[in-house]
């Protein structure tokens, strides 16, 4: 069976490593990296031609630009098989504005909101929330489209930036989640639950980027937790879009239950890396179960201890950084026992150099939390590459909350 996956950043080098394992299967990637192409064949070109040329039966979607670009549309037209979401369902992520309404009309929990068409507005608007307030830019902004404003000035200087419609919301208080479920346009069933780190620096400090380090715990939710989710949050949304593939619900644990802070049409990235590597089960027949519509039944298997993936990224990152520096030290580190997802890596002259922000994700297991986050810590210090930064503190809130209970 031959399996094509879209994308290039270290999510599909995760989905690729998963995949190559189950047997019988050939894993191909569109464009892929220097690291997806260990496990791999990469094609260049377009995603279509790709999946026709090599005979695709299944084909995966990483990113989101090409769900909102309607990629899946196409390749259902053409009776291929292919997990995401079509472009309707796909605004759920491409439009904040869409996906409010949507929250309201299907009941499903959030942040009280209003939204509105110009910086004018925005202002009127504004006297009716208490600080700090949030404001969203409506389109995809890759992870730059939100401000939290603390006070009048702070939101006066976000109507600078985000330019257009916007969404204006209440700040809500909790731990942050990133819930992903496996849809197949009627059922779903949840992976497990993990948690990101979306601030560039330690303590949750400095400005927002992609997700600098995220792991994967069985400590992030109860049963009775995750039955909730699914009854008030995804299975809703599967049954009112018919929604296929991924959908990723960033939620906000709050005193009143979880609420959503916003969907995702897709797996996260970082929040791949440690979801494969704690996987237990073959994934294939579930991600064929999810392109047929046959989802119900289907179960997913975890490992009993947890995964950590730590993020390093280029000096400078998430602002401006530079590329094209050296990388050492990918296989020491992987003799320690982690594995490196490359997400930002390129091959100049038979070496592996930096050509994006986020550069590498360095994923580790243990018996335990405390375990895993040693040794994810303990490979990444392997490796070296000018300007390269990493938070110390990824997993550090799982330890806290293992503390309290
Ligand atoms: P989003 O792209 O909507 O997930 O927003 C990016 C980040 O901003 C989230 O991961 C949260 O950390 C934060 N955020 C967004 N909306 C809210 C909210 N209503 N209350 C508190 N924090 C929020
Ligand atoms: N890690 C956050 C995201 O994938 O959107």
């Amino acid at each position: 069976m031959k399996i094509l996956v879209i994308g290039s950043g270290g999510r599909e080098h995760a989905l690729c490593w998963k995949l190559a394992q189950s047997a019988g299967v050939e894993v191909y990637a569109c464009p892929g990296n220097p690291g997806m192409a260990r496990v791999a064949t990469c094609m260049p070109g377009k995603p279509l031609e790709a999946a026709i040329s090599i005979g695709a039966d299944l084909t995966v979607v990483g990113p989101e630009v090409p769900l909102v670009a309607g990629l899946v549309d196409e390749f259902r037209a053409r009776g291929m098989r292919i997990v995401g979401p079509d472009a309707n369902a796909a605004q759920l992520e491409g439009s904040k504005i869409f996906a409010k309404h949507f929250f309201t009309q299907s009941r499903i929990p959030t942040a009280a909101y209003v939204t509105v068409e110009d910086a004018t507005q925005a202002r009127m608007a504004l006297g009716r929330f208490n600080y700090p307030v949030v404001l969203k830019a409506d389109g995809l902004a890759a992870g730059k489209g939100v401000v939290i404003a603390q006070n009048a000035a702070e939101a006066e200087a976000a109507l600078a930036t985000l330019q257009g419609k916007l969404v204006i919301e209440e700040f809500l208080r909790g731990e942050e989640i990133s819930f992903i479920a496996l849809c197949d346009g009627k059922t779903a069933i949840p992976l497990a639950a993990t948690q990101d780190h979306k601030a560039a620096f330690d303590g949750d400090l400095g400005p927002n980027t992609g997700g600098m380090g995220a792991y994967c715990d069985a400590s992030l939710l109860t049963e009775a937790q995750t039955q909730n989710i699914m009854e008030t949050v995804i299975l809703p949304t599967v049954r009112a879009m018919n929604f296929t593939g991924f959908l990723y619900a960033g939620l906000m644990m709050t005193a009143e239950g979880p609420k959503v802070l916003e969907f995702n049409v897709r797996l996260g990235d970082p929040e791949t890396q440690p979801l494969m590597h704690r996987m237990e089960s073959d994934f294939v027949p579930a991600l064929v179960a999810a392109a047929e519509g046959n989802l119900a039944g289907v179960t997913l298997e975890w490992k009993k201890g947890p995964s950590v993936c730590v993020v390093l990224a280029s000096g400078g990152y998430p602002g401006a950084y530079e590329t094209g520096k050296e990388i050492r030290g990918i296989q020491m580190a992987e003799t320690r026992g982690a594995t490196v997802f490359h997400a930002g890596t390129k091959l100049h002259r038979g070496m592996v150099e930096t050509a994006g922000g986020r550069v590498l994700g360095v994923t580790a297991g243990g018996a335990d939390l405390r375990e895993a986050i040693a040794k994810a810590y303990e490979a990444a210090r392997c490796i070296q590459f000018e300007g390269m930064h990493y938070r110390t503190d990824i997993g550090h809130k799982g330890l806290a909350r293992k503390a309290t209970i």
